[in-house]
């Protein structure tokens, strides 16, 4: 398979009033060509300064890269031109969000930003653009895709705008789509069918994604590979069945074992204790030490590397869970 991104190293500090933090420390990670990624981990473990970072677009000012490289295609993003990241993200690389209503801007009709996209990456006529965009919008299944156009964000619900925003990400066949907990605001019909959608997009037109959600459940049928982040940091990642079977960090057998199973018969769910620690709390060992059951004196002086464990399978622990059988 042919590496699509590689990113090694990357940092990702944010200043506070009182201090600088690291909110991301991210050893390595690689998309393939076609290859759905997804990263999963609870609030606040760093998914979406993951995606920020390849972008390039914080949500804060008061963010940055300290360090790293974010290889796209032979070229690093985070070294390159101006011109060149401008052309790769948003063509080559483009992204939909969460709330599809604080991307779209409530003054246009739907199609204007559809259109404009497509005339700033490929030139073409007015008339030939409205046409993509019209097939854009069909493929996401929008009924009536040519009066679509026309209309406003807020004549629109929730779904039929995440829709739009697929639309949009997909519109110029980019190489890679970041999907940032695109379906949490949505209810469960419509969270499978844009599901279902992202999934299309992958198998028809070959279109790598990253995909991002708090949800394990959810990644679970779609998923090539998963990323396990914890505190700031990948602690697992793996083919999608490998670590379902047999997770090696035990974060992610607790996630694990907190989803819930309609066949198990449970009073109670299993609740992972402690807290995660803040970026200001942590210090030189693993991040998870304060609330893993296997715990030792090395954990919590030094921090694991992410080490292969198994074919396409990697964690950062001293102690890996045994390879289930
Ligand atoms: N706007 C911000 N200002 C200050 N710190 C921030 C900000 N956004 C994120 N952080 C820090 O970066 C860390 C990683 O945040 P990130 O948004 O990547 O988490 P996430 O995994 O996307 O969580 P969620 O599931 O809630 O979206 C957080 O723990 C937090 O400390
Ligand atoms: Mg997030």
């Amino acid at each position: 398979m042919k590496q699509l991104l590689n990113m090694e190293d990357v940092q990702v500090r944010i200043k506070t009033h009182t201090q600088e933090i690291t909110a991301l420390e991210l050893e390595h990670l690689t998309l393939h060509e076609g290859e759905l990624v997804a990263l999963v981990g609870e609030t606040g473990s760093g998914k979406s300064m993951t995606a920020s970072s390849i972008m390039q677009l914080f949500p804060t000012q008061k963010a940055y890269i300290g360090s790293g490289r974010i290889v796209f295609e032979g070229t690093d993003l985070l070294t390159c031109s101006r011109k060149q990241l401008d052309h790769i993200r948003g063509k080559e690389i483009t992204m939909i969000f969460q709330d599809p209503m604080s991307s779209l801007n409530p003054v246009f009709r739907i199609g204007d930003p559809i259109i404009d996209v497509i005339r700033t990456h490929t030139g073409v006529s007015t008339k030939e653009a409205r046409e993509r965009a019209i097939q854009a919008l069909k493929f996401v299944g929008l009924p009536d895709p040519a009066r679509m156009l026309n209309r406003y964000p807020h004549e629109l619900s929730g779904g039929q705008r995440q829709r739009v925003m697929i639309a949009m990400a997909m519109v110029c066949e980019p190489k890679l789509l970041i999907a940032d907990e695109p379906t949490t605001a949505l209810d469960v019909t419509i969270q499978s069918q844009i599901l279902y959608l992202i999934d299309k997009l992958k198998k028809e037109k070959g279109t790598s994604v990253l995909f991002i959600t708090h949800n394990l459940g959810v990644v679970a049928k779609m998923a090539d590979r998963i990323a396990v982040m914890y505190a700031g940091r990948i602690v697992e990642t793996g083919r999608t069945q490998a670590v379902f079977r047999s997770p090696r960090h035990p974060y992610t057998r607790m996630l694990l074992d907190a989803i819930p199973r309609i066949s198990e018969e449970r009073d109670r769910l299993p609740v992972i204790s402690g807290r995660v620690l803040s970026p200001a709390e942590v210090g030189g060992g693993c991040r998870f030490a304060n609330r893993c059951p296997r715990v030792t004196d090395q954990c919590r002086q030094a921090v694991p590397p992410l080490a292969t464990v198994g074919d396409w399978h990697e964690a950062a622990c001293f102690e890996p869970l045994e390879e289930a059988r």
